[in-house]
């Protein structure tokens, strides 16, 4: 039997109910809407819609189905269309006649859009868990890469030398930034559906704000209409944790790299790496691709979504159903992911002699020549010139770069010193440059950052 067989009577078509269905997925709801469902008893205890014995009849069987649920003895019905529908059947059944109480003022949309923000409010937060972790292991990596340096790349061609810790950091950052989205995200969408009922509120003595305290949320909703027809914090998880998946793409892609022969700048831990099923010799960094490859799919949750609610009419609409599968999918993938990239970073072996040969070409020291000439009063065009001069010649295959800045009059000896191994990086001074002593400044802020953050 169906929650509206009043008005619409006969069995449904089987591939009607096959093609509606989302207990598959929504289960997971089942903490978030038994919550709810006791706040919205209680509210209906206090608006002098239940009784006292009528309120603790509908709390026991809200208990006994949440052990059944836990316990998973609990029975699923045909008819059991969507989660809430299962736990209201199984109430009545129950609780007997005070079962058919329970959804007293309420509907479907305004519980459901309850339930999905208390689920997507735990979810994030676990996913802020996990990005601290990631976060403090890249601290942690910078803080004992000491003073090993690579070449920082742009366009993928050695550009300047940078210390491994700047460029750690240069990931963790952008970390920071997500954990600080996603703790926006969940203020913004800490508001309360409940008492929306199906689009337009209820002629019943209900206190919103009321029951919106005594979920924990912020806030109440203003707009009956808005309550139950806006997912834009879904969209803007989705968007958020998208993010989080690009960011971990980039960093994906960088450990394929350095972790290829051709690079050899970093060895994964063997827990982290697989095989190869033909090649014997072969160890792959399959944890690094599939964080870049997530990056897909979690693109592709957010623009379906977008999709699914572009053009809408406003309240409830059954499309909204649509919303689940994308944010479980992509918080699930998310968590997955981060805690692969952040066990690969905590145990990856760093090749610091493969990394500083790559960075001690003497060219890769050339705006240190040019900083020198500048010093001495040389305009900085003139003196790109006369570097950029110096490098072909050596490219050209005349002489060395060393010995050509020995040999010139305005450079000479004390310039050549400049090229010499690991003296470039020493010479990044400024702020949030990527020498010793800005990064040894910058280590501080990160992790005074990360108290700000609350992340401990
Ligand atoms: N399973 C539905 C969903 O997730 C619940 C709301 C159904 N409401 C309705 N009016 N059919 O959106």
């Amino acid at each position: 039997m169906t929650l509206w067989s009043g008005r619409i009577g006969g069995q449904m078509a089987s591939d009607m109910e096959a093609f509606t269905v989302s207990l598959g997925y929504d289960q997971r709801l089942y903490p978030d809407d038994l919550k709810g469902s006791r706040a919205h008893v209680r509210g209906l205890g206090r608006g002098g819609l239940l009784d006292a014995e009528e309120v603790a009849v509908l709390l026991d069987a809200l208990d006994a189905v949440e052990a059944e649920l836990d316990a998973g003895t609990f029975a699923f019905g045909p008819g059991d269309e969507d989660i809430h529908t299962a736990i209201e059947r199984r109430v009545t059944e129950l609780a007997g006649p005070t079962g058919a109480k329970l959804h007293t003022g309420r509907s479907r949309n305004d519980q459901v859009a309850t339930d999905l923000r208390l689920w997507t409010k735990r979810s994030l937060a676990t996913i802020i868990e996990d990005l601290s972790d990631l976060a403090q292991v890249l601290l942690a990596r910078a803080r004992d890469a000491g003073g090993a340096y690579l070449p920082g790349y742009t366009h993928v061609q050695r550009a300047q030398p940078v210390l491994l810790a700047h460029h750690l950091l240069a990931h963790g950052w952008a970390v920071l930034r997500d954990v600080e989205r996603l703790q926006q995200c969940i203020s913004r969408l800490d508001v309360s559906p409940l008492g929306a009922g199906a689009l337009a509120g209820s002629s019943l003595n209900l206190d919103p704000a009321a029951t919106a305290a005594d979920l924990g949320f912020a806030a109440v909703f203003e707009n009956s209409l808005d309550a139950v027809g806006d997912r834009d914090f879904v969209a803007e998880a989705l968007f958020d944790l998208a993010m989080v998946g690009v960011h971990l793409s980039k960093m994906g892609e960088e450990l394929v790299l350095w972790s290829a022969e051709e690079f050899g700048f970093a060895v994964f831990d063997d827990a982290y790496s697989t095989g190869s099923s033909m090649l014997p010799q072969k160890k792959n960094a399959d944890a690094a691709e599939l964080a870049r490859g997530k990056a897909g799919r979690l693109i592709g949750n957010l623009t379906g979504l977008l999709v699914t609610l572009k053009g809408l009419p406003l309240a409830y609409n059954r499309d909204l159903q649509e919303d689940k599968e994308p944010l479980f999918d992509s918080v699930d993938q998310v968590h997955l992911a981060l805690r692969a990239i952040a066990g690969s970073y905590a145990t990856i072996t760093w090749r610091r002699e493969v990394m500083a040969a790559a960075a001690d070409a003497p060219s890769s020291a050339a705006i240190d020549l040019a900083e020198y000439l500048v010093e001495a009063g040389v305009p900085f065009r003139e003196a790109h010139g006369i570097v950029g001069g110096l490098v072909a010649r050596s490219i050209a295959g005349e002489a060395g770069l060393v010995d050509l800045v020995s040999a010139h009059p305005q450079l000479g000896p004390t310039a050549a010193g400049l090229l010499a191994p690991g003296v470039p990086v020493t010479r990044r001074t400024t702020a949030g440059g990527a020498g010793p002593e800005p990064v040894e400044v910058q280590l501080g802020r990160f992790e005074a950052r990360l108290a700000a953050l609350g992340i401990t």
